[in-house]
């Protein structure tokens, strides 16, 4: 955890309803960074997303959020964020006011984030919210007095999904303390690597990246782990480091984000993961996305057991109902 951050303060006024919030370590927490979380809190996190999947599979869906509402506000194209999070609050017996499509809201007619997110806030108890631009989770925090959860915020962090991978290593693997880990694809404006690299620089991880050139990890996170002695190394070439990968993070190369479209049609296809690459893998590993893919992991790597990006997303539902039952004061 970097020193210079403060996690942002408790919100809520004490004295609302629920006699165990004022006991609840994240109850009225914004959660808009994975600076925020030390290794303490991911066995917290992990503890109770454990006591969801229980739930979730004992008995479906249950109470623990009744009565409360949540806003999922999406700035952005969406399919498993925005289903998790709705799949979870209404697991946890909580409703959902959906604003995916905000060309239709008054977004359209040119209001301003912070007028949404204060709107919104009238109607609901927690806010997620995913948006184009780099920190404008942290500015609908410093308007919002409900909590607001990141959903991923441009080329900024994406951090429940960082917990949600780090989640997935640690269920598949079993630890996260000795691993290799390599990310390949497009590390510059992938906002899930650059939350799980600085997730991982809390574990003792080598980190590989590999991508082409111009879309490197940025400087900036590779000295911020640098400052932590986090083993980190560069390749252009898959080959040279697969052998010695214990999760193989994948990522869609961001169209969206380029300047200049020939410069995606340039790296489009640089990495594919095939059957063939995965006979070079070890026999225990994994390969993860957060999806969606574009053709960088081949349909018939999907049989492969150790294919575990389809899983990972099971896995999200069970930290996203953690997250939402911890920022209401219920866990
Ligand atoms: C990612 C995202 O939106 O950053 N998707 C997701 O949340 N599962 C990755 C991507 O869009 O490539």
């Amino acid at each position: 955890m970097s020193s210079s951050y403060a996690p942002p303060s408790r919100k809520q006024n004490p004295h609302l309803p629920f006699g165990d919030q004022r006991t609840a370590p994240w109850y009225g927490k914004d959660i808009l960074s994975v600076r925020q979380f030390n290794r303490n809190d991911l066995e917290y996190v992990f503890g109770v997303a454990h006591e969801m999947r229980e739930m979730v599979e004992r008995v479906g869906t249950f109470d623990l959020l009744k009565g409360k509402i949540l806003a999922n506000v999406f700035y952005e194209p969406s399919t498993r964020t925005s289903a998790s999070f709705t799949a979870a609050m209404e697991r946890l017996g909580g409703s959902v006011i959906p604003i995916n499509e905000v060309r239709y809201s008054s977004v359209a007619k040119g209001e301003s984030l912070p007028d949404t997110i204060r709107s919104l806030e009238c109607y609901a108890d927690v806010v997620v919210l995913r948006h184009p631009e780099v920190g404008a989770s942290a500015l609908a925090a410093d308007y919002a007095k409900k909590p607001i959860i990141n959903a991923g915020d441009g080329v900024g962090e994406h951090p429940t999904q960082a917990l949600l991978d780090l989640f997935t290593i640690s269920e598949e693997l079993g630890r996260i303390d000795g691993l290799t880990v390599t990310m390949v694809g497009d590390l510059k404006h992938g906002r899930t690597v650059h939350s799980l690299a600085r997730l991982l620089s809390l574990f003792q991880v080598r980190l590989n990246y590999v991508a082409p050139d111009i879309l490197r990890m940025p400087k900036e996170i590779i000295g911020e782990l640098e400052e932590r002695a986090m083993p980190q190394e560069e390749h252009e070439l898959l080959d040279k480091v697969i052998g010695d990968t214990d999760v193989l993070y994948v990522t869609r190369v961001q169209k969206e984000r380029f300047q200049d479209p020939a410069n995606y049609d340039k790296v489009q296809g640089s990495y594919t993961i095939t059957s063939d690459v995965m006979k070079r893998a070890k026999d225990r590993m994994i390969v993860m996305h957060p999806l969606p893919r574009v053709g960088e992991i081949s349909m018939d790597v999907d049989p492969d057991p150790r294919a575990a990006y389809f899983r990972q997303m099971e896995y999200g539902l069970y930290v996203r109902m953690a997250l939402l039952a911890m920022v209401l004061g219920k866990a």
